[in-house]
């Protein structure tokens, strides 16, 4: 359980009207990633921001920038959120049939490949990506919304990803996403996981407690 366990705050729960302060401000306080989650109200129910607004934030932060794709198609906006400042990108296999046309796509753009999968997927759709990808993202809620509760049947899904990531003897990131709080950051870590998303928990009690919320997070107290 040494394991390095990095936090990446979801920017879905900042002040929109103050967006570049507020990646200032959880770089600062000790983010390693920056979480852009990137929705469509075609792939998920909602829409967030566009390449625009993270070529925007890009100045406010020396952090990697991780780019949760929710958008269906993807292919042809790769290159838009890899010239934006993006360090990561991520896509559902299940927004479309090509997944390995688009991580070559991503890799071919300079950025590093992300596959994520939603909780009614199989972790099963994960294993023909393994060789090509550098990062995992289990969601442990239905993409679309911030806020929503953690989903604690994931949870074997980041055990098993575990497992595979140790036997690649590849630098996988092993990530998790939705419902990341004091509570459920442990059993996340303790199945796994090495990098946590947390939007609401790294953002409630206003500026003054972000860093205390990043280190309570990754100490998984
Ligand atoms: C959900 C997003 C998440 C979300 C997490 O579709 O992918 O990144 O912002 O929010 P919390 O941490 O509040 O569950
Ligand atoms: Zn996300």
């Amino acid at each position: 359980m040494s394991r390095n366990i990095k936090i990446a705050p979801s920017i879905l729960a900042a002040d929109f009207a103050k967006l570049g302060e507020e990646v200032g401000a959880i770089s600062t306080a000790g983010a390693d990633y920056i979480h852009l989650d990137v929705m469509d109200g075609h792939f998920v129910p909602n829409i967030s921001f566009g390449p625009s607004v993270i070529k925007s934030l890009r100045p406010w932060s020396d952090k990697l920038f991780d780019v949760h794709l929710m958008i269906a198609p993807v292919d042809p906006f790769i290159d838009a959120f890899a010239e934006a400042g993006a360090d990561i990108i991520t896509f559902h296999p299940e927004a479309g049939p090509h997944g390995h046309r688009t991580a070559q796509a991503i890799r071919a753009a300079g950025c590093k490949v992300g596959v994520s999968i939603n909780p009614g997927t199989p972790v099963s759709v994960v294993e023909p990506f393994m060789g090509d990808i550098d990062l995992v993202l289990v969601m442990t809620v239905n993409p679309g919304f911030g806020g929503q509760r953690f989903i604690e049947g994931q949870l074997s899904k980041i055990e098993t990803l575990r497992q595979w990531i140790d036997a690649s003897g590849r630098d996988i990131d092993l990530e998790v996403d939705g419902g990341i709080n004091f509570d459920t950051a442990p059993k996340a870590i303790a199945a796994g996981a090495d990098v946590l998303v947390a939007g609401t928990a790294t953002f409630t009690g206003g500026r003054s407690a972000y860093a205390d919320n990043i280190a309570r997070l990754r100490s998984g107290t």
